[in-house]
C-alpha cells in the first residue's frame, strides 16, 4: 500500500520545485532591462518637460550608439555622455537653428549635410525628432 504521507511530501516537494522555477523565472524576466528599437519606438515623447534620462538617452543609445558610442565614435562624437555633445557646437542648449545635431536628425537635413542617422539605419519618427528640439529648447538639460 502507497505511505500516504511520501505521497503527501513528493507532492509538496514537487509544488515547491516548480513555485522556486517560476519566482526564478520572473525574476530574469523581470531583470532584463535591455531596451529593442521597438520599446524606444513605442515611447511617446511628451510635448514638455521632455526628460534626458527616460527620453532621449534611450533614443541615442538605440539610435546613435552604434556609431557614436561603445568604442566607435563617427566625428569624433561621443553621444553617451550629455556633458560631451551638449557642448555649445553640436547642441546649443535653447537654440534649434543653430545645434548641428538639428541640422542632422531634420528631413530633410540641412542642405549639404549627411543624415542621421544615416537613411540605410533604423530611422527616428516624426515624435522622436521633435522630441529631441523640445529638449534642446528647454535647455538640453540632465534631466
Ligand atoms: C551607421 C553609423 C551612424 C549612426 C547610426 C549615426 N551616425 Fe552620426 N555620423 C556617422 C558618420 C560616419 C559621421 C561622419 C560623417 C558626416 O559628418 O556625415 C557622423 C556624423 C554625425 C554628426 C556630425 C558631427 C560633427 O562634428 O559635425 C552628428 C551631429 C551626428 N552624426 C549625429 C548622429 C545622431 C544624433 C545619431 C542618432 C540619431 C547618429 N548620428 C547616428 C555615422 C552614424
Amino acid at each position: 500500500m502507497i505511505n500516504k504521507n511520501i505521497l503527501m511530501k513528493q507532492v509538496a516537494d514537487k509544488t515547491l520545485k516548480c513555485l522556486v522555477t517560476m519566482i526564478g523565472l520572473i525574476f530574469i524576466i523581470g531583470c532584463d532591462d535591455t531596451i529593442t528599437n521597438q520599446d524606444v519606438d513605442n515611447t511617446v515623447i511628451p510635448d514638455k518637460d521632455v526628460s534626458f534620462s527616460k527620453h532621449i538617452y534611450p533614443l541615442f543609445q538605440i539610435k546613435c550608439f552604434s556609431c557614436h558610442g561603445n568604442g566607435r565614435y563617427e566625428a569624433g562624437l561621443d553621444l553617451t555622455l550629455r556633458t560631451r555633445f551638449v557642448d555649445g557646437r553640436i547642441v546649443v542648449p535653447g537654440d534649434t537653428i543653430t545645434s548641428i545635431l538639428v541640422w542632422r536628425i531634420n528631413r530633410p537635413p540641412r542642405a549639404g549635410f549627411a543624415p542621421m542617422p544615416p537613411l540605410y539605419m533604423p530611422q527616428l519618427n516624426n515624435n522622436q525628432i521633435k522630441g529631441v528640439k523640445t529638449w534642446i529648447v528647454e535647455g538640453a538639460k540632465e534631466n
